[in-house]
């Protein structure tokens, strides 16, 4: 019995020291210490012993017993620390490594050039006014001298919101909305969204505008000439050539479209001027007298121009940018060049 205790020890402590996870561990266990070990049995098999060999064999099994115990319990701190240096060696951090780096925004090309334009114009003394983008009939149209049922509503694929009430179709009801509160004189502009049923790759029914007016007495067409080619010049270049060529606004009379020499060609005429060597730019007039009367002014006292250009179409052009869709999508690689 002893001799038989003795071996299985030995194959024991044998079999725990050559374990190599905490699994194969608590499997040595099972076999050695568990209800169907062979240790177990000859605990069983106590109860056949003379009195004699009782005590001894007892005591050998109860030490025998410990020693192995002992021998699992050495043998789990070892694993669980070979376990955890393995795991920081997987799970190590190397500070040292450069971080994920945070991409810094740049400023969307469109704020960049609404901002350069409004510039010059406080620069000349302007001051800055808002309208609203939801817009009474009123407002977009008939104050501005286009009753309804004329032609030339038509003009602007108007998108209704109600019965009287659009989304603007351009910034000019600012000016209605500044003189019916204020009197002149007056140097306004007026950036803002504007809103027209049309969609292609140079027009967004969502589009930007920065309107202008200036009200005093004695304004003539010189001066409206005198601040555009000013501002024309600051935007695209000192020694661009600007032209100016009738046109018709129900808003401005007379009314003038105007144009800058071609950014890409200078005038000699390519793609992008399609020949012509110009660039129009921007519509511009003297106030009708309609308009005045509409907001209570007198038109023999006072006089004033007006004007309002496509900021889009501006960007489109200083940037050589042939989609104004890209304005809109936000791609950051297409932002990120500006
Ligand atoms: N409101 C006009 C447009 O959107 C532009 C304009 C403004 C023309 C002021 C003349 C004077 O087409």
């Amino acid at each position: 019995m002893q001799e038989r205790i003795k071996q299985i020890e030995a194959e024991a402590i044998k079999t725990i020291s050559g374990c190599q996870s905490l699994q194969s561990l608590e499997e040595a266990r099972i076999r050695y210490l568990g209800k169907n070990s062979d240790f177990f049995s000859v605990l069983r098999s106590l109860g056949t012993l003379t009195p004699e060999e009782r005590p001894i064999i007892g005591a050998l099994v109860n030490t025998t017993k410990a020693n192995l115990e002992q021998a699992m319990r050495d043998k789990k701190v070892l694993l669980l620390q070979a376990e955890q240096k393995q795991r920081i060696e997987v799970e190590k951090i190397d500070v040292s490594l450069p971080g994920k780096g945070v991409r810094r925004g740049t400023i969307h090309p469109l704020s960049q050039v609404m901002k350069e334009a409004q510039d010059i114009f406080l620069r000349l003394g302007y001051e800055i006014a808002e309208g609203p983008e939801v817009e009474t009939e009123y407002h977009n149209f008939d104050g501005l001298n286009i009753p309804p049922h004329h032609p030339s509503r038509d003009a602007w694929g108007t998108f209704f919101v109600k019965d009287e009430v659009v989304l603007r179709t351009h910034t000019s009801p600012v000016q209605i909305r500044v003189m019916e509160k204020r009197k002149p004189p007056l140097a306004i502009i007026a950036p803002g969204r504007v809103y027209r049923r049309d969609s292609d790759a140079t027009h967004s029914p969502i589009f930007n505008q920065l309107e202008g007016f200036l009200v005093d007495q004695k304004i003539t067409f010189g001066d409206l000439k005198g601040t555009l080619t000013e501002f024309l010049r600051q935007m695209f270049g000192k020694d661009k050539n600007v032209r100016f060529r009738p046109s018709f606004f129900p808003f401005t009379e007379p009314s003038a479209e105007v144009d800058v020499e071609c950014v890409m060609c200078s005038g000699r005429g390519c793609r992008l001027c399609k020949g012509s060597g110009w660039l129009e730019i921007l519509g511009s007039g003297m106030i009708d007298p309609n308009v005045f009367k509409a907001v209570g002014y007198d038109p023999k006292k006072f006089s004033g121009f007006a004007f309002g250009m496509g900021i889009e179409r501006i960007a489109m052009l200083k940037y050589k940018i042939d989609d104004i869709r890209l304005f809109f999508e936000n791609d950051v690689r297409f932002l990120e060049q500006f």
